[in-house]
């Protein structure tokens, strides 16, 4: 991995890319990092780098000719790579693990422009720069610090730089928890003992408690974070059903009928409120809505579930090959022509979120194809809905590729593809 960062204070930023971890492995030649003088691309005596914003107004603004020249010159030493151009921006997405795991896997060199004062001239953000992403919602003088933040979070997962891929694999935000409390020696210090558990020995008993505690922090401190987790086995279920007091409840089922579209339609409604609150750019088009459904219930394939006699969930599920899958960009687990069943509008009501009944609704989509003597299941969810991913993963999904769907009313036709096979 190679990373230039480009900026108007080379001096301040260098020393702190050459210490310790980075600089460790930077010697190994694992990764380069370099800092590269803006000033130094300037065509005018005064080396001026910024000048007064058209329209009027406080501050000046960095010009684009230094800018592009300093990135061609870059792109010239680095040559031909997997390149990222990324502008640090408050205006950008907001960084996060997610973006530092996709940058460290598709790229080889990333170049991260700096900004001061201002900010910098439109037209060189517009032709140059392949993203903008923000360390947080807050503005520095420059982005220097989100440089230096993203490269070392980057730099970190570069196989070889720590000594194994399990010491990041386990810490906070890697699979949408925050990591255990931990503890060193002394065993006691100023009267606090560290908890027997650890000091026990006992593996398994370790594993699990700090398990629990993962899951007990992330709901404390994130709560955000704890309703976006999809559980991924028995025994975290049981943990969250422990700690939230929501033990899984019992559901009935029925075919809907039209007279059902108005409580489908709630529950739809409720699951697009929370795509929406957890960033995830589905169903935010009016879809699914009331003619999607009567075709469902048409078609003898939508399914409401029930507690107490209230809607709670409800999923619809086709046995009919989908037009837009054979398209895929990767491979489905099994041929087109093989009968496959596919799965459609899995939405939980607010209220019964982590009871277990998206799995009860997969499962009777699973029994109903395989009783018919389908080979597999597939679905189609949005490459940001981690928390459907997270379900099918642990329900033996496999992720398969990409699919468009053409004849969505959704303004982003792609889809993540899974397919379960039943052995
Ligand atoms: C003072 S800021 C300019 C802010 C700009 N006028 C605005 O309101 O959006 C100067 C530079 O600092 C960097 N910067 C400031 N806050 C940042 C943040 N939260 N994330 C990433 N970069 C930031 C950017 O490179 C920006 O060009």
């Amino acid at each position: 991995m190679r990373i230039d960062i480009l900026t108007l204070f080379p001096e301040a930023v260098q020393p702190m890319m050459d210490a310790s971890i980075l600089g460790r492995a930077a010697k190994k030649g694992l990764i380069e990092i370099h800092c590269v003088q803006i000033r130094d691309f300037t065509e005018n005596k005064q080396q001026q780098v910024d000048d007064y914003p058209y329209g009027g107004g406080w501050g000046c603004v960095m010009m684009a000719q230094p800018l592009k020249s300093c990135l061609d010159w870059v792109t010239e030493q680095a040559g031909p790579r997997k390149r990222r151009v990324i502008y640090l921006s408050p205006q950008g997405a907001r960084f996060d693990q997610g973006h530092a795991r996709r940058l460290v896997s598709e790229y080889d060199h990333l170049v991260l422009v700096c900004g001061h004062y201002e900010g910098v001239d439109e037209r060189f953000i517009e032709a140059c720069c392949d993203e903008e992403l923000s360390l947080g919602d807050f503005v520095l003088t420059g982005g220097e610090i989100p440089a230096m933040a993203i490269a070392d979070s980057v730099c970190r997962m570069v196989p070889g730089v720590l000594s194994d891929p399990a010491c990041y694999m386990g810490e906070s935000h890697w699979d949408g928890l925050l990591e255990y409390p931990q503890y060193t020696r002394p065993e006691t210090w100023e009267g606090l003992t560290v908890p027997e558990v650890l000091r026990e020995g006992k593996h398994r008993e370790v594993d699990a408690w700090r398990r629990e505690q993962q899951l007990k922090r992330t709901m404390e401190r994130r709560p955000d974070m704890f309703a976006a987790y999809a559980p991924r086995t028995p025994e975290e279920e049981n943990i969250i059903a422990r700690l939230t007091g929501r033990e899984k409840l019992t559901y009935d089922c029925r075919p809907a009928t039209e007279a059902d579209i108005p409580d489908l339609l709630a529950i739809t409604g409720e699951a697009s409120a929370y795509l929406r609150e957890n960033g995830v750019d589905q169903w935010q088009d009016d879809f699914p809505n009331e003619s999607v459904f009567r075709r469902d219930i048409a078609a003898g394939n939508c399914w409401l579930f029930t507690h107490d006699g209230k809607p709670a969930g409800c999923a619809s599920e086709y046995f009919t090959p989908e037009p837009d899958y054979p398209a895929i960009d990767g491979a489905w687990l099994t041929a087109d022509s093989a009968p496959y069943a596919t799965v459609h509008r899995v939405a939980v009501k607010a209220a019964y979120r982590g009871r277990g009944l998206a799995d009860e609704m997969l499962q009777l989509c699973e029994d109903l194809a395989m009783g018919r003597g389908y080979g597999s299941v597939r679905v189609d969810t949005h490459a940001d809905n981690r928390p459907m991913q997270a379900l099918l993963e642990r329900r033996g999904y496999k992720r398969c590729g990409v699919v468009t769907l053409s004849e969505t009313i959704e303004h982003d036709p792609l889809r993540v593809g899974y397919e379960k096979v039943f052995a």
